[in-house]
């Protein structure tokens, strides 16, 4: 599956040295199955050559609003209708300056104006440019129009100054862009889980030792809330239960904080018979301590060591889909090693309907990063591997496949 099949993106490059890694994004871009049509300024030519655009994308480039052709209207008019997204890689001082004016005296500006769809820009400049109050005031009107601006990165900038101007790395400018492009899939008003109930758990549990030790992991709590965010964007009536994380409740969701498994238990039983469905996102843990101390726990004499008892912990997944009526129960399995076979267990062994499963051994996947690499094993025999994407973008990958099965 191509993540951005029948999307059009108009990637605006102005002439600043970054300009060459326009090319790397065009790339990406196009090998996700989008298409890009580039329009550059004069200076950015010099930069990075129009052939390179063109051979990447496929698609003539822009640089001149005045080029005809057999079947060529209004260029500027023409690459604006349909876009999916507009985004400048990179944005100089200059177009930033003539876009917060309004002026449209190029191919690149008048698309900018004649443009409806979601604006994207990655200023890079040098230091004393970028924080020149003239710059900032004009960042600050774009973002006032709604222009999503992604902060450049401190660093040697290409005239040997250091500070903060540089084209922030094209892997980031990537993530940014695919998180735009799957919320303008995701059809504004989409409301496809309206009237459900969904609960979701989030977050590790912590599991006492004393009044101030615990047992934990290192889960964030990303990926549940974010499940938590888009079913009540997407029309549920959400419950997050979450054991304790840094995050922010998502707005519009009923929101219940619990510290251990046996609390997480207990909140999540309370409900449950009322629920439509259940995203089981939290790492629980699988024990906690047989007897926890009323009192702070001191080192005593010269005892170089201590002895604590683990209790097995309840497994909530599983008592659910014991007792499971018309809920639809979805499972959550971070492994490091043999993730298939696990993940299969798992969704028999505990009765649910979906199973997502994700490699944690990965550097872009799992504990406390911003993107997560997906694969959903249904019960009803369905597999389906996603593409690296933000936690966002997967959350929908999930109540899609939750969606396809429970509106039927
Ligand atoms: O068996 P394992 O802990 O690997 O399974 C992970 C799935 O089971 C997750 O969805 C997690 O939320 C859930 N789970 C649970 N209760 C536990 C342990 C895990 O509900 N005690």
């Amino acid at each position: 599956m191509e993540k951005f099949a029948n999307k059009k993106i108009v990637l605006a490059v102005s002439g600043g040295i970054a300009a060459y890694k326009a090319a790397d994004v065009a790339s990406w871009l196009t090998k996700n199955g989008a298409q890009v049509h580039c329009v550059l300024t004069k200076a950015a030519a010099e930069f990075v050559s129009p052939l390179v655009l063109q051979s990447l994308t496929g698609y003539p480039v822009v640089q001149d609003e005045f080029v005809t052709g057999p079947g060529w209207g209004i260029v500027h008019i023409e690459l604006a209708a349909g876009a999916d997204l507009l985004a400048v890689i990179p944005a100089t001082a200059n177009i930033i300056a003539k876009i917060a004016a309004g002026i449209a005296d190029d191919a690149l500006t008048s698309t900018v104006l004649a443009a409806t769809c979601p604006l994207f820009m990655a200023p890079a400049m040098n230091t004393h440019m970028y924080e020149n109050p003239a710059t900032q005031q004009n960042l600050q009107i774009l973002r006032g129009r709604g222009w999503q601006i992604m902060p450049p990165d401190n660093g040697r900038l290409a005239c040997g100054a250091v500070g903060q101007g540089k084209l922030p790395a094209v892997e980031a400018i990537e993530l940014e862009l695919e998180q735009l492009l799957l919320a303008a899939t995701a059809e504004p008003g989409r409301r496809d889980l309206a009237g459900k109930r969904v609960l979701v758990t989030a977050g590790p549990t912590t599991e006492p030792i004393d009044p101030v030790r615990y047992i934990s992991n290192r889960s964030s709590g990303k990926m549940g809330y974010a499940v938590a965010t888009r079913a009540a964007e997407r029309g549920a009536e959400v419950l997050l239960v979450s054991g304790p994380t840094a995050l922010q409740p998502p707005d519009g969701v009923r929101f219940v904080q619990v510290e251990s498994a046996c609390q997480m238990r207990e909140a999540v039983l309370a409900e449950y018979a009322a629920c439509d469905v259940v995203i089981m996102a939290a790492a629980v843990a699988d024990y906690r301590v047989a007897e926890p101390a009323d009192h702070k726990i001191k080192k005593t004499g010269d005892n170089q060591e201590m002895t604590l008892r683990l209790l097995r912990n309840p497994d909530i997944l599983q008592e659910l889909g014991e007792a499971k009526q018309q809920q639809f129960l979805v499972g959550f399995a971070a492994e490091t090693h043999n993730l298939e076979e696990y993940a299969k267990g798992k969704l028999a062994a505990k009765h649910a309907d979906l199973l997502v499963a994700n490699d944690v051994s990965r550097a872009d996947a799992g504990f406390d990063v911003d993107t997560n690499q997906i694969i959903i094993f249904a019960a009803d025999g369905g597999r389906q591997t996603y593409p690296l994407t933000t936690k966002l973008a997967a959350a929908d990958y999930i109540l899609d496949a939750v969606a396809a099965r429970i509106n039927i």
